[in-house]
């Protein structure tokens, strides 16, 4: 099965997100438009993974949740992949405690390894983001992301990383990625001040 690490924003953010973004499906009809249910920050993309990998997996990534504490993070500005001019991504990029982020980042993808599920993309810099939208062609969206720069979509306070399981879709045009939440774990308690 086809599975990555993130973090889910809340329903709040994501709600705001859309708010801030339904302009611009009507304005780029030919974007392929991703939508709430499926807006997430990848922490590690780990690819097909067999099912006797799960229960180890699941250790290991609670244990690499436990280290780290919540985050405080923000939804802000915007850019695309590979690069504005010729984007085949649209994503809205992520703001707050990064350094604690890209280290979260690096426990799980640490840990996928140790269980045997190392990500693909293990070594790549971590590019914090919430995919918006693909393109079939790669086009220039910089007037999207200028637009979109001052875009600023919620805070919030990061408490959980999920699994989750990414089923394909079928070869039927405009069909997406459906996601499943396999199992959640919570980030560690900030320390409270000893009294
Ligand atoms: P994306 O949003 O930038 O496309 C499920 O596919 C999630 O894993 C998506 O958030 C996707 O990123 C991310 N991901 C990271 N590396 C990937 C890869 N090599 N193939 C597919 N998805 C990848």
């Amino acid at each position: 099965m086809r599975l990555f690490v993130a973090i889910v924003p809340p329903a709040a953010v994501l709600a705001e997100l859309e708010d801030r973004t339904a302009w611009l499906r009507a304005q780029w009809p030919a974007l392929r438009w991703t939508g709430p249910d499926a807006w997430h920050v990848t922490l590690a993309f780990l690819g097909e993974v067999g099912e006797q990998v799960l229960p180890d997996l699941g250790v290991r990534l609670e244990r690499a949740a436990r280290r780290h504490p919540g985050l405080d993070l923000a939804v802000r500005g915007a850019g695309a992949f590979p690069s504005a001019p010729r984007a085949q991504v649209l994503w809205a990029g992520v703001d707050g405690d990064l350094a604690g982020l890209r280290a979260l980042a690096a426990s799980v993808a640490a840990g996928a390894r140790r269980a045997g599920a190392p990500s693909p993309d293990e070594g790549r810099r971590f590019r914090p983001h919430l995919t918006l939208a693909r393109l079939r062609e790669p086009a220039d969206l910089r007037p999207l992301t200028t637009e979109l720069a001052e875009l600023a979509a919620g805070r919030w306070a990061a408490g959980r990383i999920d699994l989750i399981r990414s089923h394909q879709p079928g070869p039927a045009r405009g069909s997406r990625p459906r996601y499943e939440s396999l199992a959640r774990w919570p980030l560690a308690q900030p320390r409270r001040a000893a009294t």
